[in-house]
């Protein structure tokens, strides 16, 4: 029997996506507790209360708190979810955050460590899949149970930008993207479908290029409308995919963030593949056949992770 719901969920980080996120996973009733943790005081126990006070309106049961006190959030979840963190400004690439984002993931992994050694840990904290490789080294977790968000966020994108192009509903348009969350991710086309018709057989190839460019470009594009911060209304909705995926032990073949030991030709590196996820994180990586392009383009993902971790192992942290 799956195992429908958690007894505690901790989301690390009371920012936008933070905040957003507790709201959808509040909403969604999935959890007896959710705490919202952040260092600045009032602003994870204001998110939280407001949040609980929407439950008689909205209809769930989830017990919402805030606290400023790490190990007490962190303590005894069944799941946690890393959003905190520097967001990027105009102008600013994912990896320019690395060595900030890295002294203020640490501690939270070292809190899970100590108090919720059996948890599945979502990463979502910018550049994510160095962010993830660096939580997994410091809690020592096995590789299913680190998880980082990247595919599931750029595959919505990618599915959103290819339903506009055809005027159909984007539940109907089924799609991923692979690889880094970076421009060097790879939009799949040759998977990519309306309900199974094949979107090569729908849209021209130069429609097909601008789509992929797009997608690649996806957050920063948000980045400069917005100005002072990134995105947090569908990263918070693929968060919400994947955190729903392990509480309800779906065992959904989502695009997420793994660490690969060969597969695909790599190892030592977090990209996001096919994988299934559930109660117990990550249960199957599976190695679907790509195109030439698109081998070539994951290629050209991993190096630039690689060249991340590079740079992680030389700074001081
Ligand atoms: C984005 C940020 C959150 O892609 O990485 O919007």
């Amino acid at each position: 029997m799956a195992k429908i719901g958690l007894s505690k969920i901790c989301v690390i980080g009371a920012g936008n996506i933070g905040g957003t996120l507790a709201q959808r996973l509040a909403e969604t009733d999935v959890a007896g507790e959710l705490v919202l943790f952040d260092i600045v005081e009032g602003l994870p126990q204001g998110k939280a209360l407001d949040i609980q006070e929407s439950a008689p309106v909205m209809g769930f049961s989830t017990r919402v708190w805030g606290s400023t006190r790490l190990e007490e959030a962190v303590d005894g979840s069944d799941l946690v979810i890393l959003t905190a963190g520097l967001a990027r400004k105009p102008g600013m690439s994912r990896s320019d955050l690395l060595s900030r984002n890295a002294q203020i993931v640490k501690g939270h992994a070292e809190a899970i460590r100590a108090k919720a050694p059996e948890a599945v840990v979502i990463v979502v904290t910018n550049p994510v899949d160095v962010m993830a490789y660096y939580v997994r080294k410091v809690t020592g977790f096995p590789r299913e149970r680190v998880i980082a968000e990247s595919g599931a966020l750029d595959s919505a994108r990618f599915r959103w930008f290819v339903a506009d192009a055809l005027g159909v509903t984007p539940r109907d348009v089924i799609g991923f993207t692979l690889g880094t969350h970076g421009d060097t991710m790879v939009p799949v086309l040759s998977h990519c479908s309306v309900n199974g018709v094949p979107v090569t057989k729908l849209l021209p190839p130069e429609k097909l290029k601008a789509i992929v460019e797009r997608t690649k470009k996806g957050g920063g594009e948000i980045v400069d409308l917005l100005k002072t911060g990134s995105a947090f209304y569908a990263p918070s909705a693929a968060q919400l995919e994947m955190a729903l995926a392990v509480a309800r032990d779906e065992h959904r073949l989502l695009s997420c963030s793994v660490q690969l030991d060969g597969e695909y030709g790599f190892k030592d590196v977090f990209l996001s593949v096919p994988v299934i996820i559930g109660r117990s994180g990550i249960s199957k990586i599976h190695e679907i056949d790509l195109s030439s392009d698109e081998q070539t383009a994951l290629e050209a993902s991993a190096k630039a992770v690689s060249e991340d971790l590079k740079l992680l192992a030389t700074m001081p942290l």
